[in-house]
């Protein structure tokens, strides 16, 4: 599995970390930048992510910024992506179960590196549940679609 990450200048170290811990645990990624710790734009790399997830260059997508929500906020403006931005495991892993999550955000502000690794070993390891959730998630893109 492939797996897109991207982040602004205050998530270079923790993208780091995160790279080296998805490749660690066998899965191939590919970093977008930014690479540089100078001033720049969230929206730029959140939307590099959302693109690869949505032309199926990447699986999933990981978007890293101080806070995690302008990124996530930029990714969710591509459609087909469903971006959320957990500070802990729950949220995490139930994005993935009840929403389909196919882009995770945090923060390189909020969290820290071990809770971080927590947080994404928790999402990539759950399983989309299908069901009922599947027909809300149709209601989301109904929702895009309509725009
Ligand atoms: C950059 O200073 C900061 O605004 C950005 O990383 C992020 O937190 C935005 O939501």
């Amino acid at each position: 599995m492939k797996i897109a990450i991207g982040n602004d200048h205050s998530a270079v170290e923790l993208r780091e970390v995160i790279s080296a811990h998805l490749k660690e645990r066998g899965y191939e990624v590919e970093e977008v930048g930014t690479f540089s710790t100078q001033s720049s734009n969230y929206p730029e790399w959140g939307e590099k992510v959302a693109r690869k997830v949505v032309a199926g260059e990447a699986d999933l997508g990981i978007a890293i910024c101080g806070t995690g929500v302008g990124i996530s906020i930029a990714c969710n403006k591509v459609r087909g992506i469903r971006a959320v931005v957990c500070s802990e495991p729950y949220s995490a892993k139930l994005s993935r179960q009840h929403n389909n999550a196919n882009v995770l955000c945090f923060g390189a502000r909020v969290v820290g590196t071990e809770l971080a690794k927590m947080i994404v070993d928790e999402w990539l390891d759950a399983e989309f549940q299908g069901g009922r959730h599947q027909m809300r998630i149709d209601m989301i893109a109904k929702i895009e679609q309509d725009g």
